[in-house]
Formats: C-alpha cells, sequence, structure tokens
C-alpha cells in the first residue's frame, strides 16, 4: 500500500518538488550560524519539504504545518526538533541517565518526550545520539550513553522504542534519528567537528553496535556524522551510508545530513564546491540535507549536466516520503497536536514524577568517607556553590525546549525537606556567560574573595558543607570541547578553603562529562556525581541527601586520574607488556613514568550508603561444547550494611587467547537487585556461544573454541573471576 501510494505521489512531483523533499530548512539556527531564510515561502512552493528547530509556540509551530498543507501537493512536513532529555519536562542528561543502567526507565523517558513534543507539534527528534566516547575532552559526551558497546546498544533500543512507541502511526510517536553516523564520538584530542582515523576491526567492534541495534529496534532515520571515516567524510561516504548501512545492515529508513555538513565536503576537501558536494551526498547515500540547502540549490543544474541521477533522487524522495507515510502523516499531518492540548500534558505530574524517579537514579556516589552522607534529617547545612540555586544550570544546552522557572534547585529541594540551610554562591564559574565567545575566560579577583568569604561565614554554623560545584551548562556538548577537565581552579581553591573549616563537606558534581578529580578528591568527605538532572533536580538530590533513597547509579564513562591518561576506558587491550595498573614507573612496559594506569573512577563504578558483598562464582559446567550449549554463572550477593539498597551486579568475559587481540575485558550481561539489609540474593546470568563472538581479521562474527574467563563484580575493576573452556 505504501508502495503505490508513493508512487503515484512521485509520478505527481515536479523536479523542484521532489528536492525540496530532500531540504531539511531551518527558520532558527540552533547550532552555528546557518538559518534558512524564506521559511514559508519554501513550504508553500515545496521547495522546503521539512523544518526543524522552530522552537516557538505550538501553535505557531502547528502554522508551518498549515503552511505545508497548503502547498499544490499537501505533502506534509517532517518537524523536527533536537529532543534529547525529555522535552518541556527535563530529564538528567543521557550520559547521567545512563548511569541508571535501567532501559525501563530510559524508554519511559523517551517515551513522555515524544508524548510531549508530538503535543506541540513535532513528529521528529534527532534522537538518540549513541556514539561511543572514550574522551571526555569531547563536549558531546554528554549527550551519550558512554564507553561500551553493550551498554549502549541497550539503551540505543530503549531509547528509539521509547520514542517510536510500538506503532509508528501513533500521534504520540515521534520518529526517531539515530546519530552521528559513524564514529563522531571518536574526534581526535577530543575536539569538535576533528576527523577520526581508526581500523575497521575497532569500528566494527566497538563504535558499530549502539547504530546498529538503534536501526535494528526500527529508528526511522539516521544522521550522518561531520567526522570522516576512512578518510571520506560520512557525509560523503558510500561505504558507510550505502553498503554498511542499507546492504549490511538492512536499514530502509532515510538519511539525513548533519548541520550544513554537505556543504561542509567543500572545506573538507573532497568537493570543489557545494555543488559538487551536492552529488557527492547523495551518490553516497544521503537523503535530505540539513541546512545548507546545497542539494536544493544545486542539483537540478546537475541532473541536467548530467552528473547526477534522477534515480538517486527518486531514491531518497521516496524514502522521505515513507516516512511520513510511515509516521501516518498524508491522513493527518496535525497527528498530536490541537489548540490548548499540550498545556495539561508537558510538565504534567506523572511526568515529574518521572522525572524525579530518573534523576534520583542518575546520581553516582564516588566518596562517602566516615559515612558522611545521608545527612540526618535536620543537619544544619551550608549549601554553597554556583549550581546550587540556578535553575538553567539543572539543564544542558540541548534542553531546547525545557523551562527554567519549572526547575527545582539543589536549594529549594533541600529546603523542601530540611528548612535549615544558609546558602551562598561562593565562587564564580569561568565560562562564556558575560562575554560570549569573546572572552571565554572571565574572572573578577575581588569578586571572588568576596564571595568565598561569605561562604565561610555561613559555614561557621552549621554541621556540614554542601557544596555543588563544576561545569557550566556552557562549558559541555556541541562545541564544547576542552583541554583540561578538572575543576577549576577558582572552584578547586574554593574548595580546599571549605576542607580547612574542619566541618564535613560534601561535594555534589553538576557537570556534563567526566572531570579530574584527583584534587578535588583530597578536599571532600564525599563526593556525589549529580550530572545535570533535569526539572526535579534539587528534589531528587534531597531525596539522596538524606537517604530516602540511597544510590545506586554507576559511571558509564571512566573517570581519569589525570588528563594525560585520555583516551581511557577499561576494555582496553592487554598489550605486549601490560603493566599492573596500581603501580607505576617501571621502564620498558605499558605505563606512564609519572602517573598510574589506573583511573579514578572505573567504568561500572558507583557507591551505596551500604555495603554488598559478592560470594565466588558458581559455573554450570568448566567444559561447555557446541554452539548451542549454555552456561550459567551464578553468584550470592549480600547486602552487608544498613541501609537497603538496589545494586548493578556486572558480568564481563574474556577471551586470553584468541586470533586478533581481545579486551582485557567485555561487559556482557548486567541485573539489578535490590536488597533489604542483610539480605542475600542469587542472581543467574546465562551465557551462550552467541556471547562468545567478536570480530575477526575478517570481519567476521564468530566466536573460537578455548578457555574464557568471566568476571562478575560492583564495578569493571572489583571483580570475582573463574575460567571456563568451550569446544566447538
Ligand atoms: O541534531 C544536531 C546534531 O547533533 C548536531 N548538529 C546540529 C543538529 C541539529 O540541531
Amino acid at each position: 500500500e505504501m508502495d503505490s501510494f508513493v508512487s503515484s505521489l512521485l509520478n505527481k512531483m515536479t523536479l523542484k518538488e521532489k528536492l525540496g523533499q530532500l531540504n531539511l530548512v531551518t527558520p532558527v539556527a540552533v547550532t552555528g550560524p546557518l538559518s534558512s531564510k524564506n521559511v514559508k515561502e519554501k513550504l508553500m512552493d515545496g521547495t522546503g519539504g521539512n523544518v526543524y528547530a522552530v522552537m516557538q509556540d505550538p501553535e505557531f509551530v502547528h502554522s508551518y504545518v498549515v503552511l505545508a498543507d497548503s502547498s499544490r501537493l499537501k505533502i506534509p512536513l517532517l518537524n523536527g526538533l533536537d529532543i534529547i532529555h525529555g522535552y518541556k519536562t527535563v530529564f538528567p542528561i543521557p550520559l547521567g541517565l545512563s548511569c541508571s543502567w535501567d532501559t525501563v526507565l530510559i524508554e519511559k523517558t523517551a517515551r513522555v518526550a515524544a508524548i510531549e513534543g508530538s503535543a506541540e507539534g513535532y513528529n521528529w527528534t534527532f534522537s538518540p545520539m549513541v556514539d561511543i566516547t572514550r574522551d571526555p575532552r569531547w563536549g558531546r559526551v554528554m549527550e551519550g550513553s558512554g564507553e561500551d558497546p553493550y551498554l549502549g546498544s541497550v539503551i540505543a533500543r530503549a531509547m528509539v522504542k521509547g520514542y517510536q512507541g510500538s506503532d509508528l502511526t501513533n500521534e504520540t510517536s515521534l520518529m526517531s534519528c539515530v546519530k552521528h553516523i559513524g564514529m563522531y564520538g571518536a574526534a581526535e584530542a577530543g575536539k569538535d567537528y576533528n576527523i577520526t582515523d581508526m581500523s575497521r576491526l575497532t569500528m566494527y567492534q566497538n563504535y558499530l553496535p549502539p547504530y546498529k541495534a538503534a536501526i535494528d529496534a526500527g529508528a526511522g532515520s539516521v544522521m550522518t556524522s561531520f567526522n570522516e571515516v576512512d578518510g571520506v567524510p560520512a557525509t560523503a561516504n558510500q561505504w558507510l551510508l550505502t553498503d554498511l548501512l542499507r546492504s549490511e545492515w538492512g536499514f530502509d529508513g532515510f538519511v539525513v545530513s548533519d548541520a550544513n555538513a554537505v556543504a561542509e565536503l567543500e572545506a573538507h576537501g573532497v568537493a570543489g564546491d557545494y555543488k559538487q558536494a551536492a552529488v557527492l551526498a547523495l551518490n553516497a547515500g544521503v537523503d535530505m540535507d540539513m541546512a545548507s540547502e546545497s542539494m536544493m540549490a544545486s542539483l537540478e543544474q546537475s541532473l541536467n549536466e548530467g552528473k547526477a541521477d534522477i534515480k538517486q533522487i527518486d531514491d531518497a524522495c521516496r524514502r522521505v516520503l515513507e516516512a511520513k507515510y510511515k509516521l501516518g502523516l498524508f491522513k493527518d499531518p496535525y497527528r498530536n497536536y490541537s489548540p490548548g492540548k499540550a498545556e495539561n500534558i508537558v510538565l504534567c505530574q506523572a511526568h515529574r514524577h518521572l522525572s524525579k524517579k530518573a534523576a534520583i537514579k542518575s546520581m553516582v556516589l564516588l566518596k562517602n568517607a566516615n559515612q558522611v552522607l545521608p545527612l540526618k534529617k535536620d543537619a544544619k547545612i551550608a549549601l554553597v556553590g554556583p549550581f546550587a540555586n540556578d535553575k538553567g544550570e539543572m539543564f544542558s544546552m540541548w534542553a531546547l525546549r525545557g523551562e527554567k522557572d519549572s526547575v527545582i534547585t539543589i536549594l529549594e529541594g533541600i529546603k523542601n525537606l530540611n528548612t535549615n540551610v544558609q546558602y551562598a554562591k561562593g565562587t564564580q564559574v569561568i565560562d562564556d556567560k558575560k562575554y560570549n565567545y569573546k572572552t571565554r575566560f572571565y574572572f573578577d579577583e575581588d569578586e571572588q574573595q568576596k564571595m568565598v568569604a561569605e561562604a565561610l561565614e555561613i559555614s561557621k554554623g552549621a554541621d556540614v558543607i554542601v557544596a555543588v560545584l563544576g561545569e557550566s551548562r556552557r562549558m559541555f556538548g556541541e562545541a564544547r570541547s576542552m583541554t583540561n577537565i578538572e575543576l577549576q581552579h577558582c572552584q578547586l581553591a574554593f574548595l580546599k578553603a571549605l576542607k580547612a573549616t574542619e566541618k564535613p563537606v560534601v561535594l555534589l558534581l553538576s557537570n556534563g562529562r567526566p572531570l579530574v578529580i584527583s584534587e578535588a578528591y583530597q578536599y571532600a568527605d564525599a563526593i556525589l556525581e549529580t550530572w545535570k538532572l533535569g526539572t526535579e533536580a534539587g528534589n531528587a538530590v534531597a531525596d539522596v541527601l538524606f537517604g530516602n533513597y540511597n544510590p545506586s547509579g554507576k559511571l558509564t564513562m571512566t573517570f581519569p586520574a589525570s588528563l594525560g591518561q585520555i583516551p581511557i576506558y577499561y576494555n582496553h587491550k592487554n598489550t605486549g607488556r601490560p603493566y599492573p595498573s596500581k603501580k607505576r614507573g617501571m621502564g620498558y612496559f605499558s605505563n606512564y613514568m609519572d602517573e598510574y594506569n589506573a583511573p579514578s573512577f572505573p567504568f561500572g563504578f558507583g557507591l551505596s550508603y551500604t555495603s554488598f558483598d559478592y560470594g565466588n562464582i558458581v559455573l554450570s559446567d568448566t567444559i561447555i561444547t557446541g554452539v548451542e550449549n549454555k552456561l550459567t554463572a551464578t553468584i550470592r550477593i549480600k547486602n552487608t550494611g544498613k541501609y537497603a539498597g538496589e545494586e548493578t551486579a556486572q558480568l564481563y568475559l574474556n577471551d586470553p587467547v584468541a586470533s586478533v587481540t581481545r579486551p582485557v575485558k567485555e561487559l556482557k550481561k548486567f541485573q539489578k537487585v535490590f536488597l533489604q539489609p542483610q539480605e542475600t540474593k542469587q542472581l543467574t546470568f546465562e551465557l551462550t556461544s552467541e556471547d562468545l563472538k567478536f570480530y575477526n581479521s575478517k570481519l567476521e562474527w564468530d566466536w573460537e573454541p578455548g578457555e574464557f574467563v568471566v568476571y562478575i563484580g560492583t564495578n569493571s575493576q572489583e571483580v570475582e573471576k573463574v575460567g571456563f573452556v568451550w569446544k566447538r
């Protein structure tokens, strides 16, 4: 039915109208300088077949849909937006949310984002971002799920399911756009828009799985990345967009370029001008040009000159029309929108409740010396720091539709539970707020002294100091690469001054990427990573501080001990000269002279107010034979502390001898378990030969018989282990 509908529509379309479907115009520049001119006219004459980032009130968004509906063929609009971590109800940044390891919860957050976004007229979201990231200098690590391909894949699937629901035609579904294909997370030196360069083996093994998982889950569209892959920019890369994506993976949705990425093929040096760029992108497999309008402006001429192929244009146009058909837009271009409807949906109690739950589960306890946390319910608190009472600071740059006023700050959240709190800002943040890209590093020494003094003053009468430090929302996200990801010097000095009061200091980190906190670690008794938690941030933080919820998050990206260790990730190779991670400085081994190999906090790390004791791993067998066979690994976990709590038990595998070198450990499974004090539960993990598979040098996905090691534990480093043999 879809085929015949789309074919008959294609037959009626002029070349301009077809090219219009390949055109994604933007009235507002979101990232970078580009915005389209005459958007309304383009919608009406069919040369602007899709819009993104309208970002006005729903009535205005709706007026664009009406314009498209008045065009000659009334082809409905794809109306896209970056709905990344919630819509009006804002959830924790994706990196934070991934630390919940809770795919059911994550799926629900995406569902709520879709319900709210669709009610305001959007039908397409540029999410999930599933780029694997190993370099926290890159500002966009905040948008993904961290460094692990397995966890990244299960989260990618959950998000696609959440956005798209079980049926794309449902009026609350948003079409998902998985991004950025490919390997954008490996931008060299953590510098945004930079090249990536890696072996195919690493791509297949570590970087490609989450994209594939999102596509297998039915993601309707894919966005290209800004970087090059094997020397050819992704947006012109036929291997990537056609051979891999369509032929190997069977993707049947459409591909959109990233913003202006088609025109940027010229700067990359693979196209002489935007006309050639448009042809290259089209031929590689790009179906829609975001923002550059190069395709619209030039493909007709290229066609006349014999440089472009009408079949390619028709195919691209067909895929875009099919997406609209799949969303049910031809039947109802307005879908979930009706005047006034959104008001009752966005930020409703149920959505706020979910936001709080997500926030609670995203926090990661990194240190808790002398059980400083949880705080006594009536403790006298000095709350300090620039992020403690700033509503906008609970968002990232990607909370595009988030409403600051709806946010509960940390101060407000604490006050909801304990009125014994005094607040002072205490320190400046050195970011680009005041000078907006001109003088990024603004700092006023006199002002700083005054602020610190004020904070120390209110600390005098307090039982405990809670300091909220880290990064402002302008310091991470797209185009926010940093060479220094330590806590800023002024904040560190402030923290040191707090420590000198000899009161217990609780550091709440508020940031978008792993930071280097080796020094800060010494000045805080407890450290809780709170990321940017969204609408209900303050209530969630207060619940954790006072022990209404026992923190359970686990890091999904390694926290380096020093900058020079970057890139650093748990699933590294052994090398020919491995070196114990907790020693340093020995010659002629793979290590540093001046630093340990160990990070500050490894992948999977996260403390609890209670303690969990792992027993030994018991295997159903130690010698397994055959492809069809199964192995179970069982372990007992006991809550040995005094608080009830949730633990995420992680199972890793290692294949010590194989035809290609294998990582020292790879996450294969995990289970969450809730235990009352002194309670013990037994967890059973099932392994099949599928779990032993990897890409060999012919890029075949297969396993090799022999010895394996299974590890189970509380993080990627503190594990129990046992070996087994699996024969063919
Ligand atoms: O979706 C984004 C992408 O991730 C980065 N460039 C801009 C796009 C649209 O906002």
